[in-house]
């Protein structure tokens, strides 16, 4: 980051003295006001609950323009590296900030595709759970429980053991998932196929069975791959954030990233994608397209806390770039699976235009997410609702990874500690 030809002067209508500080800026995007001197200058917070206005660090990684839709993965748009990458590729250039070349990527391949394999005992620390636990507390725990396992890179600030780290979980979160699935189902795991790609290789755990031959449909492991890629990272989100607090205390990797497990779970974020399928289906429920106009009043009717779900973002204030590769996607695998009049799609594309129209949409430029769209199409390939978001936490894995790397190499970084405006009782003495 670079001083700014500027500066910030904060003054104060009681007569306290003006502070002023230093404006810095990046490459691209908003200049930042640097507070760092504000509580020592002036014994004042800054208050930004939801860090609406907030930087919490610098980063070189994944930059986004709410206003234009735009996406760059280290500089490259989204749209490029969804036609022309694949998924492995894209975690080659999140981490070390360039694309592989050559025998880079055929190395970087071959390094993931040798660690696929978990530890036997996980499975029987899996048996624990109930068969009907939900996949995401089933990984929020198989992913912690990694650090019971590698007791050789577990040292957030060895170089070497972050390099293990990543590829430890990029490598196994495909097992995982499909393991927790598995375990649902009440079918036996698959083991992993070092001779098929990722995302070919992550579908025949899912849905291979023991009695018959599973052949990988080149369709759908390019649409699982591409579904990856528009996952892989997104900035400072909720989750990635969490990563990062969480990893500035020194904690482990795989404790760091089963928090960012535990938070893209919520509704409000990675939750999303299997919120928006529910939502689509009970409006099919309720009578399909017919019933738009009533569900689109509720959602506009603040009294209903009722939300259209995989519309808004806190950053896009256009379309998301990769909603709209998302929905390629689905007319893709639907089209591979003959199901071109799967009414949940035509239902979401109803939905989509009567919302792109309503001025209560339109004047809070909210938009489809990414979210909108990949329930139909992970719906369409065979994943159950109620792993949306562990496939979700499958492909961010690399941008946690990436995230938290950037922090621990930062030599500037400090465990996160933020203050609050207290609002409790002053002091007073307990009566006896
Ligand atoms: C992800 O941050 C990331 O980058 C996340 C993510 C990633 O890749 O990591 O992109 C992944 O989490 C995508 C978002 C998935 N979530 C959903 O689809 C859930 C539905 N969306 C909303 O919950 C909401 O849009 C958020 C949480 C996504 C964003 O909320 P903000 O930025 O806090 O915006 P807001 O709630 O202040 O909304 C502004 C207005 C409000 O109305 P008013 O108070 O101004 O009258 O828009 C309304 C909101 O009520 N609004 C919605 C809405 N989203 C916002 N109204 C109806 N339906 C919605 N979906």
């Amino acid at each position: 980051m670079k001083l700014a030809d500027n500066k910030a002067t904060l003054s104060f209508s009681n007569g306290s003295p003006s502070i002023e500080m230093p404006v810095y800026s990046g490459n691209i995007g908003p200049d930042v006001i640097d507070i760092r001197k504000l509580y020592g200058q002036s014994g004042m917070f800054t208050y930004d609950p939801g860090f609406l206005s907030t930087a919490s660090c610098q980063s070189a990684i994944t930059y986004i323009d709410g206003d234009k839709g735009e996406l760059l993965y280290r500089g490259y748009p989204i749209e490029q590296l969804a036609n022309s990458l694949d998924y492995l590729d894209t975690c080659y250039l999140l981490l070390s900030g360039e694309l592989p070349v050559g025998q880079q990527s055929k190395d970087f391949h071959k390094l993931v595709n040798n660690h696929t394999m978990v530890n036997e005992q996980l499975q029987f620390f899996l048996r624990g759970f109930r068969r009907d636990a939900h996949p995401m507390a089933v990984l929020t725990g198989l992913i912690g429980a990694l650090s019971a396992f590698y007791h050789d890179s577990t040292d957030i600030n060895n170089p070497e053991h972050r390099h293990i780290s990543a590829i430890r979980l990029i490598a196994k979160l495909p097992t995982l998932v499909s393991m927790a699935y598995k375990y649902g189902v009440g079918q036996p795991f698959v083991y992993p196929q070092n001779n098929l790609s990722y995302a070919g290789n992550f579908l025949r755990m899912m849905f291979a069975v023991p009695c018959e031959e599973y052949v990988v449909n080149p369709v759908l492991e390019r649409a699982m791959d591409r579904i990856f890629i528009l996952h892989a990272d997104h900035e400072q989100n909720a989750s990635t954030s969490t990563v990062r607090l969480c990893g500035s205390s020194g904690t482990n990797p795989f404790a760091a990233i089963a928090a960012g497990v535990a938070c893209l779970w919520g509704p409000a974020h990675g939750g999303a994608n299997e919120a928006c399928l529910n939502m689509l289906e009970d409006i099919q429920k309720m009578g399909g397209i017919s019933k738009v106009g009533e569900f689109m009043e509720k959602v506009k009717d603040k009294n209903s806390g009722v939300k259209l779900m995989g519309f808004g973002h806190r950053v896009y204030k256009n379309y998301d770039p990769r909603a709209k590769l998302m929905q390629e996607t689905c007319d893709e695998v639907l089209k591979e699976l003959g199901l071109e009049n799967d009414p949940l799609f035509k239902l979401a594309k109803a939905l989509e235009k009567i919302a792109l129209e309503d001025d209560y949409f339109v004047s809070r430029k909210l938009y489809p997410n990414v979210d909108f769209y990949s329930g139909i199409v992970q719906r369409a390939i065979g994943i159950p609702v109620n792993l949306f978001t562990g496939v979700f936490a499958l492909a961010r894995t690399v941008g946690w990874i990436a995230q938290l790397n950037e922090m621990i190499s930062d030599p500037e970084y400090k465990i996160g500690r933020p203050r609050q405006l207290f609002t409790g009782s002053v002091r007073r003495d307990v009566q006896r």
